[in-house]
């Protein structure tokens, strides 16, 4: 695997490979001893233009395992801030010895530029790009859902006959296009539960049916539901009248979080809104995973790392992963 850029051209057994290596590396955070070996020499720049809690660490905590160098780059108080482009940028990564680049970017396409400009021979890893896509959320999304569902041992299993409701702010949401993707690809029934304002215009070109109402997505009784952060700061018009309405209309609180099957288990990616699209109550239910999603996410990073710095790395690039 030479680059992680979508999970839209990410293949099935791409997918699995990655989700089994994720499975071997989550045995290893068993131990009381967590580093491995594996990338000693290696060096992963963390390269964010975005605000970003725990994909960050995430991505850093990973890298660590695996016992790479880490440089944290933040477009804060570099010299981006000064007007320096991402060729320049990127660049200096490059002479500075950067074997992968996991970068988060405001603008959607910008990680495929990097990785096709020929600025950089190191891998490139999508954390989030726009609107667009945030494949490693997805893989771990799928990771969580697979360990949840069919217990410890999933290696191998895809998720065919699971369905997945995604809630809420659909239009804004690089996890939920990742997701609706991947987990497609992975044989999921997936459907989009939002308001008309928040479900995009091209959606009838996805694998997902469109539900307007939450309660009878909650009626169908999904294996899991998925809440979206409401994204405030992507939101240049009105999309809902207010908060308080938001939250009656699609927020998931107590009774909501009652009329799901018992077995059906409620996820969110974080930073959560509390009392706007989820409540205390739901989101620490003993069915929320939102904390296991977290701690899954490194694992499945480990995988990604692991893949793209000690695999092989053909010279073509065909796939969203090649
Ligand atoms: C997501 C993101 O940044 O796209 N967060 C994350 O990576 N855990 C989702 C969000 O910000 O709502």
């Amino acid at each position: 695997m030479r680059n992680l850029l979508d999970t839209r051209t990410l293949g099935r057994e791409q997918a699995l490979r990655i989700l089994d290596v994720a499975e071997d590396m989550a045995d290893t955070q068993q131990r009381e001893i967590k580093k491995l070996p594996t990338l000693r020499g290696k060096t992963v720049v963390n390269l964010f233009f975005e605000d970003s809690t725990r994909t960050r660490i995430s991505f850093e905590a990973a890298a660590k395992r695996l016992s790479a160098d880490v440089i944290n780059f933040s477009a804060k108080g570099s010299s981006v801030s000064k007007g320096e482009s991402l060729q320049d940028t990127a660049q200096t990564l490059q002479a500075m010895g950067a074997d992968a680049v996991v970068i988060r970017h405001g603008a959607s396409g910008a990680p495929r530029t990097l990785a096709t400009s020929g600025w950089i021979t190191a891998g490139v890893v999508n954390a989030g790009d726009g609107t667009h896509e945030h494949p490693t959320q997805a893989l771990l999304d799928a990771f969580t859902l697979r360990k949840r569902l069919f217990g410890s041992d999933s290696r191998g299993r895809d998720l065919s006959g699971v369905s997945v409701a995604i809630v809420g702010d659909i239009l804004h949401s690089r996890v939920a296009r990742s997701n609706v993707w991947l987990l497609h690809t992975l044989g999921a029934r997936i459907t989009l539960v939002g308001s008309p304002t928040l479900i995009p215009q091209d959606v009838s070109a996805w694998p997902a049916t469109i539900e307007y109402d939450l309660d009878r997505a909650i009626g169908a009784g999904p294996d899991a539901l998925m809440m979206l952060r409401i994204q405030l700061e992507r939101m240049n018009a009105a999309y809902f009248p207010t908060e308080r309405e938001y939250a009656r209309a699609w927020g998931l609180d107590g009774e909501r979080l009652d009329a799901l099957p018992a077995d059906s288990i409620v996820m969110h990616p974080g930073p959560m809104n509390r009392g706007l699209e989820i409540s205390a109550a739901a989101a620490d239910s003993p069915r929320s995973t939102v904390l296991e999603q977290v701690t899954n996410g490194v694992s499945v990073r480990m995988a990604v790392l692991y893949l793209l710095l000690a695999g092989e790395r053909p010279a073509s690039e065909k796939e969203g992963a090649s």
